[in-house]
């Protein structure tokens, strides 16, 4: 199965930021999409969630999902609560409520899926990123960011999607706790048969996961195929703009 991108343009103010875009992702594979900041990946990130922001406008461009094109933002949320697609943000600080347990964000986001907030189904995936079923009734300031991005891909596999799309999850995180979150996704990956979109800024990391990488540069993605990969490889490509 295919999560596919085509003619993906974003503007704003009659400026494209984005030019079309064209990227794939396949079930239980990770593409990987590197680009400098600011060159636009959490905006198409969201533009293939449906998630355009009012101030911009989606030009062209087509989402795909099992050959089913998503013509619209509205229909692309639809799909989103369909389950098939799902979305982690870079810095899971910001996505949390201090007031609310953990145990209620869980409860929200099922409810939000349509799902029951059953005890027992929230613990027992709790366990699959190696949390303990106690962190349900911590509030998000007891948590480490890394157990919070641990939290983060707990609510992400809810309705078990079919792809998942990681805009930089590890990008605040140390180097063994980044460590620990790749081994997990890698661990779901093959376990769901997951198709994984993964943002990031690290060479080391992209050369490390990818089955394809793609780079966004001044707009523009361009797929990236001289194998093996590698970091430095990757770093000059990355210098010269691809
Ligand atoms: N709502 C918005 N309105 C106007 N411009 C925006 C908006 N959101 C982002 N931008 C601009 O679009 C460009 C791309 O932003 P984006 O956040 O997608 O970059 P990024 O590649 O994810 O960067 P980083 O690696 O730092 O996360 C930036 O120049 C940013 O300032
Ligand atoms: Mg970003």
């Amino acid at each position: 199965m295919r999560l596919e991108i085509k003619d993906f343009c974003l503007s704003y103010q009659n400026k494209e930021i984005i030019k079309n875009a064209s990227l794939s992702v396949d079930s239980g594979e990770v593409s990987v999409l590197i680009g400098p900041s600011g060159s636009g990946k959490s905006l198409l990130a969201l533009g293939i969630c449906g998630y355009v922001p009012d101030n911009l406008r989606k030009m062209r461009g087509e989402v795909l999902l099992k050959n089913e094109v998503l013509e619209n933002t509205e229909s692309a949320r639809t799909n989103f609560a369909k389950k098939s697609l799902s979305i982690i943000m870079q810095n899971p600080k910001t996505c949390f409520n201090p007031l609310f347990s953990i145990k209620s964000h869980y409860a929200e986001t099922l409810q939000a899926l349509g799902m029951r907030a059953d005890l027992a189904f929230m613990e027992s995936s709790l366990q699959e990123v190696g949390l303990e079923k106690e962190v349900l009734d911590l509030y998000p300031f007891e948590l480490s960011g890394g157990m919070l991005q641990r939290v983060m891909i707990v609510l992400a596999l809810a309705a078990n999607p079919l792809f998942l799309i990681a805009d930089e999850i590890t990008t605040d995180l140390d180097l063994l706790t980044q460590y620990k979150i790749l081994e997990i996704l890698k661990k779901v990956r093959k376990k769901r048969n997951l198709g994984i979109l993964f943002i990031t800024h690290d060479l080391e990391v992209a050369a490390h996961l990818a089955d394809k990488i793609y780079i966004l540069k001044n707009g523009k993605v361009t797929q990236y195929s001289d194998f093996p990969l590698s970091a430095n490889k990757l770093a000059l490509i990355f210098k010269q703009g691809a």
